[in-house]
């Protein structure tokens, strides 16, 4: 584990102070947690996914290990990891990509993986991709995740054909030759996969297409992208903007009509630099301006989800069609000495801040914004697990969607408050964000991250119309934002109990530490 120079010891050299341990008063935080809105908003599950790409070390050697590897394995399937994903409650798992599905042909990866054909990775450092993993590999790993498969069909490269072959061979249940080939192949009942992403990024990796023409194309694929009898409507999705590509988003709410989409998805990443020419940051060993630069450029999710949004309401003003961010998270160089091709980045506090200030303002725009995917799950960007041979560890990133769990399908609880600003070389970013839900049981779950790496904020929250009685909490936090987990080290930074919440008459008062993302459940 590697400490950046502005780590605790200098904090407190300069007088500063660390969480509990005497934090220097700061003016509080007064927030308010209010009534649910009517109706009510649900915290969709679907916030909660992640995405599986063939690429780099995500799918061989994250979940699809040698067959020689001494791990706990079903088939060639990482039991460690899919034990570990199995804990945080995995909703959606996005695959084949990602630029990958659209060079990806389905009828590659099934049948006896002998005779799968062998082909080129050309998105991805150009490694040969055996097809070893294919379709019937990834639903059964959906199957033992207990998670939806989200599918992204080939429109750059396949065709319509291709994609209504791949819908029936996993959907239909009447007798044809591609049912009968599923059932030769392990599979007799249809799968009933229902999310299906119509291309991916059709405005760059996807085929370098004008939204225009996108749409067009949009509709013809959706045409054919059949509900077979007893098999669950389809979810039809269109590949969305680039970051804040208004254009887009308005040419695909113009010229589609609503009832042939489901969803409408958007990628927008998190580069340190902001740029995605030259160095975009290191993953570790960074000083304080990159980590402020880096939440800054997180934050900006805010501003690009209201766009897109505002936009759909003007054509969709009900909500029916759902904003899916379905591929976030920080993009960094790769770690040195790692193929360029493979993303392969380490992953620190600072990832985890990151994380919960995102999945908060994605929680606060849950009426619009229905699902959402990290990018990647295993050994690539913001990956939740790193794998090296048979170890494993996981990432602070993991811990955040471990904490955030609870608020998956429950009823959003809207906040109010001003937050103070974390202020650097004369520029500043709100130093507190959060979101709050209640869940099935009635229990109110408040998410709350301090970006401040320095300062404790004193929040003083009052919440009409609760009646609590306990205030319990989980922390993740460490001594530097720069820290992490090695293989060596797996647990340095990990979550612990809380205690710096309690009930003061009717009001909640916390004592948040600087650089912490807190969970509380009130009862
Ligand atoms: O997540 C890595 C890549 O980022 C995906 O393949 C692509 O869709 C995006 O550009």
């Amino acid at each position: 584990m590697k400490r950046a120079l502005w780590s605790a010891s200098l904090v407190l050299a300069a007088g500063l102070s660390l969480p509990g341990f005497g934090a220097r008063a700061q003016t509080p935080v007064a927030v308010t947690v209010r009534p649910a809105a009517t109706p009510a908003v649900v915290v969709s599950k679907h916030i909660y996914g992640h995405f599986a790409e063939h690429l780099g070390r995500c799918i061989y050697d994250g979940f699809w290990a040698d067959s020689a590897l001494n791990v706990p394995k079903q088939g060639r399937l990482r039991l460690d990891v899919v034990r570990a994903l199995q804990k945080i409650r995995v909703p959606n798992l996005r695959w084949p990509g990602g630029c990958f599905a659209d060079a990806y042909h389905w009828r590659d990866g099934v049948g006896p993986t002998a005779q799968r054909p062998r082909g080129l990775n050309i998105w991805w450092g150009d490694v040969v991709e055996d097809n070893s993993f294919g379709t019937h590999e990834f639903l059964e790993l959906c199957r033992l995740l207990g998670t939806e498969p989200y599918l992204a069909a080939n429109v750059g490269s396949g065709t319509v054909q291709e994609m209504a072959g791949w819908m029936e061979y996993l959907n239909s249940s009447a007798d044809t030759p591609l049912t009968r080939q599923r059932a030769q192949n392990g599979h007799p009942a249809p799968y009933g996969v229902t999310l299906w992403g119509i291309g991916n990024e059709s405005w760059g990796c996807g085929g370098n297409m004008t939204a225009e023409y996108y749409t067009d194309v949009y509709k013809r694929y959706a045409t054919f992208a059949h509900n077979y009898p007893g098999s669950p409507p389809l979810r039809r999705i269109v590949s969305g903007a680039n970051g804040d590509d208004a254009h887009w988003t308005e040419t695909c709410m113009k010229n589609i009509p609503l009832n042939m989409m489901w969803g409408l998805t958007l990628h927008q990443y998190t580069l340190p630099t902001g740029s995605w020419t030259g160095s975009k940051g290191p993953t570790t060993g960074f000083g304080e301006a990159e980590y402020f630069n880096t939440l800054r450029n997180c934050l900006k999710m805010e501003a690009v989800v209201t766009r897109h949004a505002a936009i759909m309401d003007k054509y969709d003003p009900e909500k029916k069609v759902a904003l899916l961010v379905d591929e976030w998270g920080v993009w960094t160089d790769v770690e040195p000495g790692t193929n360029p091709g493979f993303l392969y980045q380490q992953n620190s506090l600072r990832d985890a801040l990151v994380a919960g200030t995102t999945l908060n303002i994605f929680n606060n725009h849950a009426d619009r914004v229905r699902g959402a995917n990290l990018a990647q799950a295993v050994n690539v960007l913001q990956a939740l697990i790193l794998t090296e041979r048979e170890k494993m560890l996981l990432t602070p990133t993991y811990h955040v969607f471990d904490l955030y769990q609870v608020h998956q399908d429950a009823t959003l609880l809207p906040l109010d408050f001003t937050s103070p600003d974390y202020v650097l070389n004369g520029e500043k970013i709100p130093a507190l964000n959060a979101s709050a839900s209640r869940d099935q049981r009635g229990a109110v779950h408040i998410s709350l991250v301090n970006l401040d790496p320095q300062k404790t904020l004193q929040l003083t929250t009052s919440l009409p119309g609760v009646a609590w009685q306990t205030v319990t909490g989980r922390i993740l936090t460490s001594a530097s934002v720069a820290d992490y987990n090695t293989f060596a080290r797996p647990n340095t930074v990990q979550p612990t109990a809380f205690k710096g919440a309690r009930k003061r008459g009717g009001q909640l008062a916390v004592a948040l530490p600087p650089r912490s993302v807190v969970v509380l459940e009130l009862r």
